[in-house]
């Protein structure tokens, strides 16, 4: 390939370097365009724009494939563990024994919230919906550990990031705790991260939880399947917002805020909604001629980047086997999702359009099998994927280049007119 690009604006001829990555599409570096041209580039969704340079995560969206620092996730789902994954995104390299028994340790001592903490969550209406509360409660983290916000100090940075990975289950646990009029359950610091976060949702006083290792396996890896994707809109948000020099805490809470969005990851409580409201096997067909006259969108399905299956729904569909065969449970919505798994891939509508199922097709029913309501799908998303928000946002802000995010426009608007006084309008 090239090394520069040209474009040629009336009699101008100008000149672009062209980036090459360690592997994916090359990149038309276009810095220096406006100062050039005097034009700006437009693309609104940025569906050809590469926003940042990033070591993290790779997705070859045409052959499905989805790499972790390298990594295939159907290696890391099958062989690795949530924390051993959030060390690998963090670090870039997967943790010797020591190194990893040290992190583990860390974030197992962090997991505790201050107890004033506690009582903020009394200011929610327990009819709040649980992501409602963590973008409240994640965004008021700075004002109790108000120590660790000094992003100009590498060691303040670490401890933000080892306490957001820590807290999240605790916090995520108690917003859902509080939604269902339970009272909270302290982390315990001989437990697993996972048995940790299953235990503070469904112990309860009069009884404790029994942690069941097939259950346990299963949260862990839907925790490594939603860790990171590269720069999806959450991602990209927190960067954004980060680029300003925000406080960790105070990014993260953005993330979760744009993740909440039906299209993102608010899209597993719509897609079990979805199931849920088609109802039985023979709803389908008219359900995919409402698709087709785009009266809704098949939730779960499709993805911007994805166009074969996404391989994180692939190790979801096997995680949900395995988690209603242990639990002996027949869903009948998993049959639903199976057959509209298979008409939509048969369907030329969807064909033509390349929607395959995305992760949110099977979480939902593999969630409701656990015991989670729909409403807490999205905040065991943002947990997990608040791992990647984080190593995404310290390599951004250890980038010697970084620079302030501050995109620009195409002005339709009025041009300049003079003021109207209101009597002569
Ligand atoms: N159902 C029906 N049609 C669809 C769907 C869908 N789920 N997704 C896309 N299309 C159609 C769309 O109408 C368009 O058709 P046409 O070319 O005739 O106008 C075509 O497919 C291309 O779609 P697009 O809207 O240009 O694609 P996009 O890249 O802008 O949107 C998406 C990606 C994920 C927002 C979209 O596929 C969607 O809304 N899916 C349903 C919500 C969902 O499951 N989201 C979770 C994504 S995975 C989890 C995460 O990482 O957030």
């Amino acid at each position: 390939m090239a090394d520069k690009a040209t474009l040629t604006i009336g009699d101008k001829t100008i000149e672009m370097p062209v980036l090459k990555g360690s592997t994916g599409p090359d990149v038309v570096d276009v810095r220096k365009f406006y100062a050039e041209s005097d034009m700006f580039t437009f693309d609104p969704g940025f569906t050809s724009t590469a926003s940042c340079e990033s070591k993290i995560t790779y997705i070859d969206g045409d052959a499905g494939i989805l790499l972790h620092r390298g990594y295939p996730i159907d290696q890391l789902v099958e062989k690795s563990s949530f924390l051993e994954v959030c060390y690998l995104l963090l670090h870039g390299d997967l943790p010797k024994a020591d190194e990893f028994e040290k992190f583990e340790h860390n974030i197992t001592y962090h997991t505790m919230l201050h107890a004033q903490f506690d009582r903020f969550f009394e200011g929610f209406r327990r009819d709040a919906h649980p992501m409602a509360i963590m973008t409240g409660a994640v965004g008021a983290l700075s004002a109790f550990y108000a120590d660790s916000i000094n992003v100009d100090d590498p060691r303040e940075r670490e401890i933000s990031a080892h306490r957001m990975i820590a807290k999240m289950p605790t916090i995520a646990a108690r917003a859902f705790k509080y939604h269902m009029g339970q009272p909270f359950v302290s982390p315990r610091n001989e437990l697993s991260y996972s048995e940790n976060f299953l235990r503070m949702c469904f112990a309860v006083p009069a009884e404790d939880y029994v942690p069941n290792p097939v259950l346990t396996r299963a949260m862990d890896r839907i925790f490594i399947l939603h860790a990171d994707h590269e720069q999806n809109a959450s991602t990209s948000t927190v960067r954004l917002a980060g680029s300003s020099g925000a406080h960790p805490f105070a990014c993260i809470a953005a993330g979760i805020a744009c993740l909440w969005g039906p299209s993102h990851g608010g899209a597993n409580q719509e897609a079990l909604e979805m199931l849920e409201e088609i109802g039985t096997v023979d709803k389908i067909p008219e359900f995919i001629e409402g698709v087709k006259a785009r009266k809704y969108k098949l939730m779960g399905f499709g993805h911007r980047v994805y166009k074969n299956f996404d391989p994180r729904a692939t190790a979801m569909q096997k995680t949900c086997h395995e988690v209603l065969g242990e639990l002996g449970i027949k869903d009948p919505l998993l049959e639903v999702a199976m057959e509209l798994e298979k008409i939509a891939l048969s369907d030329p509508y969807f064909i033509e359009r390349k929607l395959y199922p995305n992760i949110d097709f099977y979480s939902g029913i593999t969630l409701r099998a656990m015991g989670f309501p729909s409403k807490m799908f999205t905040v065991l998303f943002a947990l997990a994927r608040t791992v990647g928000w984080i190593s995404q946002w310290k390599e951004m802000f250890e980038d010697p280049g970084r620079k302030i995010g501050r995109p620009r426009q195409l002005y339709t608007g009025p041009t300049e007119r003079d003021y109207v006084a209101i009597d002569k309008r």
